[in-house]
């Protein structure tokens, strides 16, 4: 008796094994990180990390990542396949993403804020650079497997270098780059590093700050990912869009109108209305389809830091840097900047 049992564990441990030495990495990380959710122990895996790491691509493209766990993904997103109607938002960090997804979403699917409303932006888009995580991330894996007769809307916060060989070869799809003036962009990304548990703790803001300037911070360089984005619009033009977070916030029904000509969309002036009133801060902030409130229960956001959606307003700069942070931002924004053809709106007016 005792035989048989030591037999069947020892065929059930070894098939298992088996089973996990096949499955792709980014599969090994889903069901490992799902296991551990469903057993209330995802934060061991989520602690936060003492520093980002330097890694290197397949491609020889350098990135700091929290975990050098993330390396996988990154080499599978470079292989994924993309297809003629994707949609994808590609912003650094904290400028914007969640507003216009919402924005270009409902823009898609005919003002419908209902529907809008009954999913959270985590399961209408997948986000790239990220496997499958519990019921709240759709990742890489869903995006490949995403149904063929349904458009896919993804995002991304990866460097231009890093996106899929296949859309930095040549265009494919529709894709929407967002900025968000760098001053404003650093004090949000700092407020997510409290709060998100997978980053490295900010440290002070002044220590911050130097970060990132310095292109030390998880995201990578903000000047080197905007400028790259914003060089490859130049002969993307048809297929790329480029929106300023400033803009978005001073003239909002206008850059609605303005995404939905490039989105190819014809919508009626109550559906442009409908959109412009649902994608209002202080509606979507409320809406906890997309206030990553659903984020909040698997521990990986501590809402207690910080929120999701914080402020969102232009000039919150102000209230962090001091007169000399500032001027020193300005005289070393100025230097980097100098031959950029992008501008950018420090002022709230
Ligand atoms: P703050 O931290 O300055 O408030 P992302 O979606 O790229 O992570 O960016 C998040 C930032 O966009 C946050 O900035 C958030 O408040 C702001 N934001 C999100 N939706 C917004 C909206 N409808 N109007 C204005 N700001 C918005």
């Amino acid at each position: 008796m005792m035989f048989i049992i030591g037999i069947t564990a020892f065929s059930i441990v070894l098939t298992t094994a088996l089973w996990v030495k096949r499955m792709r990495t980014i599969n090994r990380v889903t069901s490992m990180m799902n296991v551990l959710y469903k057993l209330g122990l995802q934060r061991l895996v989520m602690a936060r990390p003492k520093r980002a790491q330097e890694v290197t691509a397949s491609n020889g493209f350098k990135v700091l990542l929290p975990s050098a766990m993330m390396l996988p993904t990154l080499e599978e997103v470079l292989k994924f396949r993309m297809r003629s109607d994707d949609i994808i938002v590609a912003t650094y960090a904290k400028a914007g993403t969640t507003w216009v997804q919402e924005i270009v979403w409902l823009i898609c699917h005919d003002a419908d804020t209902q529907a809008a409303k009954a999913a959270t932006l985590g399961k209408r888009y997948g986000f790239l650079e990220t496997p499958d995580f519990a019921d709240v991330t759709q990742g890489i894996q869903t995006l490949e497997s995403w149904p063929k007769n349904k458009r896919r809307f993804m995002k991304t916060h990866l460097p231009f270098q890093l996106l899929p060989y296949e859309l930095q070869n040549s265009p494919k799809g529709k894709m929407i780059c967002v900025v968000r003036n760098p001053k404003d962009n650093c004090v949000s990304l700092y407020h997510f590093h409290r709060m998100w548990v997978g980053l490295p703790e900010p440290g002070t803001w002044s220590e911050f700050l130097t970060k990132f300037c310095t292109g030390q911070t998880t995201s990578g360089s903000w000047f080197d990912h905007v400028s790259k984005y914003w060089q490859v619009y130049q002969e993307r033009k048809s297929s790329m869009y480029f929106v300023s977070y400033e803009s978005l916030k001073k003239g909002l029904k206008g850059e609605v109108k303005k995404l939905a000509t490039f989105l190819e969309r014809n919508l009626t002036e109550s559906q442009i209305d409908a959109i412009v009133r649902h994608c209002t801060f202080s509606s979507m902030s409320k809406n906890s389809s997309t206030n990553y409130t659903d984020v909040a229960r698997t521990g990986a956001f501590e809402f207690k830091a910080s929120k999701f959606m914080r402020k969102g307003e232009i000039g919150d700069w102000k209230n962090h840097f001091t007169i000399n942070q500032s001027s020193a931002f300005d005289e070393m924004f100025e230097q980097r900047t100098k031959d950029w053809t992008l501008k950018f709106e420090f002022e709230p007016a």
